[in-house]
């Protein structure tokens, strides 16, 4: 059995490896499949562009009797922006970088104490035995200034409930994979993809 994660996001690549790194099979992503295109994401919901992601990447391999394919959608939601940037995460800014993104977010919440905020993670899995998604979530608040270097994207701005003061780009990378959106999600995951490999 083969399992494909829909990204070429290295970052991803490495959390979902590092989580799976347990279930002796072959985990590879689209860094792999030159000749696959980047999957579209054009729905309103983390759940939808999970499952179009994986619906799309799998159509590639419906063929092989062996594939799991995983996608994920993710971003941060800020409860006083009313969710924002949510399904826009990567696209916030003009730029579209991480730098600006953030840049962004600290300009939206300026003079704003209620800085609740959560990351979102859905996780579409689809093989011959069918779909299934699943959520998690890691729930904290926005930091007024940027620290740390680990991680990728809003990790230097987003305090982790679990860490009270410390952003999770200044955790370290097994601790992130302990508490994020990512982890809890792939936690459900694990059992439906456990159940997908024995059949
Ligand atoms: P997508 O799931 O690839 O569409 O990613 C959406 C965007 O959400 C990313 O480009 C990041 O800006 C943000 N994001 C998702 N997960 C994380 C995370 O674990 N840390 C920081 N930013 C994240």
């Amino acid at each position: 059995m083969q399992i494909i994660i829909a990204t070429n996001n290295q970052g991803k690549k490495r959390e979902f490896q590092q989580l799976l790194s347990d279930n002796n099979v072959r985990i590879s992503c689209l860094d792999e499949y030159h000749q696959i295109p980047d999957p579209p994401e054009t729905k309103n919901t983390f759940d939808g562009n999970a499952l179009q992601k994986a619906e799309f990447v799998f159509s590639h391999f419906n063929t092989q009797p062996n594939v799991i394919v995983i996608a994920d959608d993710s971003g941060l939601c800020v409860e006083v922006l009313h969710g924002a940037p949510g399904v826009h995460s990567k696209r916030y800014s003009k730029e579209q970088t991480s730098v600006a993104n953030n840049k962004k977010l600290l300009s939206a919440l300026e003079g704003i104490a209620d800085r609740v905020a959560y990351f979102h993670c859905s996780i579409a899995i689809v093989s011959h035995q069918g779909t299934h998604v699943v959520q998690g979530q890691c729930h904290g608040a926005i930091a007024t200034n940027l620290s740390g270097t680990g991680g990728f994207g809003y990790d230097p701005l987003f305090i982790p409930d679990a860490f009270s003061d410390q952003t999770m780009a200044t955790i370290s990378s097994s601790q992130k994979n302990m508490i994020s959106h990512r982890a809890h999600a792939l936690h459900k995951a694990l059992p439906i993809i456990q159940q997908i490999l024995k059949s």
